[in-house]
Order: C-alpha cells, then sequence, then structure tokens
C-alpha cells in the first residue's frame, strides 16, 4: 500500500471536528483498497460516479468479511468539508429505508465514506432498463401500485430523518435532517425488494460539485420549485415534492420537466424549470393509464405551495390507503419477485418457476406488468 495520505497511521487521529476525532484515509496505488483506521477495505468493482465522485463496491475485512459501498468525495475542497459535515450527522440515521454510512476517513487528496451495500439497483437505472426491454416493443413500465410502494417505503424514511433530534459534530441538537436531493437515482432497491434512500445530506454537495462543473444532468426535474428560487429557504416539504416527482418519472419513465430543460447551463436551465413549475407538467393520465388515487397522491405531493404538499407521514398513510384498500396489495417480497422476472426477461434467463410463483402472489401485477404508454408523442423515451 502507498502512502498517499499525509499522516502516520501511528495516530490515526488527524484532527478533530468540534466533539468528533478525523480518521485517516490511506489509498492504495490504482485504487486497489483503502484503510480507514484498522480497517481494509478491498475495492472490487466501481459501481458508478455522482456529481461528487467515485462509488465503488468494497469487501470491509475485520475478523468477518462484509460487502460495503465506498464513495468519494473528489477533490474539490467545499465538497469534502460538506462530507464530512453530513457525513457525521447522516451516519447517525438509523433505519431500514436508509443505507447506513458506518465510516468516514480523511485522505490526503479525496475523503471517502463507507457505507452499507446495496445489492440490486437505484431505481431509476430498473426503471431505464425496464423501458428499453426489448421483448416488448413499448418497454415495461414500472406498476404504480409498485412505485405507490416504492414511495410508501422512502415516507418511511423521510419521516424519520425529518422529525429525529440529532446531534451534529460541535455537539448541538439538530431537529430533523432534509434530504435535499431525493430522485430516482438515490432510491436503492436490492434483489428482495428492500428499498432504501442514500445520501441523506450529502447528494446535494454531489449535485453542487456538479453544477460547478458544468456537469448537472438529470436531477433538475426532481428540485422543488422553492429550491431554484435560492432566496427561499427550504424545509422538509422539498423532499416531498422530489419523491412525487421520483414516483412520476418511475410510472411513466418521463420526467415531469423535459430532458431538454437539462442543459448543463444552469440560469438557463432554472429559468426553464421555473417557467415549466409555472405553467404545469402533463398530468399523470395524460401519460399513462393510471389509477386516479395515485395520480391524485404524486400530484399533491408534487404541489407548488410546500404548504399544499403532505408531511412525510400524511403521504406515507394516503399511500397505505390506496394500495390496501383492496386488502391485499404489494409487499416486500413482491417487489423482488417482480425485478427478478424482469431482469430474467431481460438477460434470457429461465423465468417459468418465478412466474408460477407470482401468479400466485401478485394476480394484479401479472395482468399489469405490460403498461402500455396512452399516446405516441410519450412513447419517445
Ligand atoms: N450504497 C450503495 N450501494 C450500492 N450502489 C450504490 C450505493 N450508493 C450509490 N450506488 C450506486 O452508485 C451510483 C453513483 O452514485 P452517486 O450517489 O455517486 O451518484 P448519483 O446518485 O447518480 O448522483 P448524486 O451524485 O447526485 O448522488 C448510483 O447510481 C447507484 O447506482
Ligand atoms: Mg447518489
Amino acid at each position: 500500500m502507498s502512502s498517499s495520505s499525509n499522516f502516520s497511521f501511528e495516530d490515526q487521529t488527524v484532527g478533530m471536528d468540534g466533539i468528533n476525532p478525523i480518521v485517516g484515509l490511506e489509498i492504495s496505488d490504482e485504487k486497489k483498497s483503502i484503510q480507514i483506521a484498522n480497517a481494509h477495505i478491498d475495492l472490487i468493482e466501481k459501481i458508478g460516479e455522482g456529481g461528487m465522485g467515485e462509488v465503488w463496491h468494497g469487501r470491509l475485512k475485520t475478523g468477518v468479511v462484509k460487502n460495503v459501498a465506498v464513495k468519494f468525495s473528489g477533490s474539490r475542497l467545499d465538497s469534502r468539508e460538506g462530507l464530512r459535515r453530513e457525513a457525521n450527522l447522516a451516519a447517525k440515521l438509523d433505519h431500514h429505508a436508509i443505507t447506513q454510512i458506518s465510516m468516514y476517513g480523511a485522505g490526503k487528496e479525496e475523503d471517502a465514506i463507507v457505507m452499507d451495500y446495496v445489492n440490486g439497483a437505484d431505481s431509476g437505472k430498473l426503471m431505464e432498463r425496464f423501458a428499453k426491454c426489448n421483448l416488448h416493443t413499448d418497454g415495461i413500465l414500472i406498476p404504480e401500485r409498485f412505485v405507490a410502494f416504492i414511495g410508501w417505503v422512502c415516507c418511511e424514511g423521510l419521516d424519520y430523518a425529518h422529525t429525529k433530534d440529532l446531534e451534529d459534530h460541535e455537539g448541538d441538537i439538530v431537529h430533523g435532517i432534509i434530504h435535499r436531493d431525493i430522485s430516482p437515482s438515490n432510491i436503492l432497491i436490492d434483489n428482495h425488494g428492500s428499498t432504501k434512500i442514500s445520501d441523506f445530506g450529502i447528494g446535494i454537495l454531489s449535485s453542487e460539485s456538479a453544477r460547478e462543473m458544468g456537469k448537472m444532468t438529470g436531477k433538475l426535474p426532481y428540485f422543488a420549485p422553492e429550491m431554484i428560487d435560492s432566496s427561499v429557504e427550504i424545509d422538509e416539504k422539498a423532499d416531498i415534492y422530489s419523491l412525487g416527482a421520483s414516483m412520476y418519472t418511475l410510472a411513466t419513465s418521463r420526467n415531469p420537466i423535459s430532458e431538454s430543460t437539462d442543459s448543463g447551463n444552469l440560469g438557463l436551465m432554472a429559468g426553464n424549470a421555473a417557467m415549466i413549475h409555472r405553467t404545469g407538467f402533463p398530468p399523470l393520465e395524460e401519460i399513462i393509464d393510471v389509477e386516479p388515487e395515485f395520480a391524485r397522491i404524486v400530484s399533491k405531493a408534487m404541489s407548488l405551495d410546500p404548504g399544499e404538499r403532505y408531511s412525510a407521514d400524511e403521504m406515507q398513510d394516503a399511500l397505505s390507503a390506496y394500495m390496501y384498500s383492496s386488502g391485499f396489495g404489494p409487499t416486500r417480497k413482491a417487489l423482488g419477485l417482480y425485478f427478478q422476472i424482469l431482469n430474467g426477461m431481460i438477460g434470457d434467463q429461465p423465468i417459468g418457476h418465478l412466474m408460477e410463483r407470482a401468479k400466485k402472489k401478485m394476480p394484479y401485477f401479472i395482468e399489469n406488468r405490460k403498461i402500455r404508454l396512452k399516446k405516441k408523442k410519450y412513447r419517445d423515451l
């Protein structure tokens, strides 16, 4: 392992941030492994790259071997500073619907956080793959009951985070934490249907880095209108808008605000987005055959006035009432099975036995699995 960091491992505490010690990160040559204090992590493969830096699948070796995800900060000083502050706060969130942060290390050129590894995909990637699935010429959309279920789990995580008292890095109590960057790429779903929100409090740091680098893509459609106006202070209702907008996209494979708005020029994008917010986006009913109650919940979450939106708790209740009104509705197991079937279809694997199980468990989704977009103009992805 090379010595790319500027501290000695005899004393792995490299400073203090308020009440917390800052622990050193060492990155090996060619990024094959990292070391944070005494914890050694082999880096297996790069999973993706967001606005901030790379995300890797790693194996943490501390007596037992555990899968983890490692997110690097990139080299920008303000991102690194923000990451340390936010990671400290976000690490205190301990909930099944939120990816838990377990370590933070400060390196010489970049920093890293270690979090739960979600063995699946983010909901944006899942949607894109299924929408392009060539076994069905029109692609496959995620049935709205499953989108509701994904949103329902996210509401539970948001309610927890929005209402929990947390101690910040200086020992002060902060009431609740706002995510500020809920989007399909920050909603992770594993192969068993568990849904987790990632990047609590730190996603926006990536967006800010990306903005400055002119690499801002794909996030603007999920920004609440008040996030575009920098003079307005945002609260937790911004997350509710972003969750509604994410559900809109997952159900239709279209952004509420069109991609062309996302030009990379922030001033232009924000201006266009503000105009679309004023004039409104196509209602869900116009794009797909959709149950009216689902459309109503999404559009209330996406109210332009934050005061008209749900709280996370209220939105979860509304989604429960909608999904389980017939006494039977989606479950985590059903969602996992659904994605396994679609993965099997795409990968040409034998799926007969999965289909048999699915028919017994979820008759409604088998019938609905191919949902046609209503109008031809909406079919171009
Ligand atoms: N804990 C995790 N487990 C598994 N995969 C993850 C995890 N966190 C992130 N990923 C994957 O890595 C990809 C890159 O994540 P990253 O957060 O850097 O970018 P992003 O979510 O697309 O945008 P942003 O930088 O705004 O968050 C994600 O799309 C996701 O698929
Ligand atoms: Mg992310």
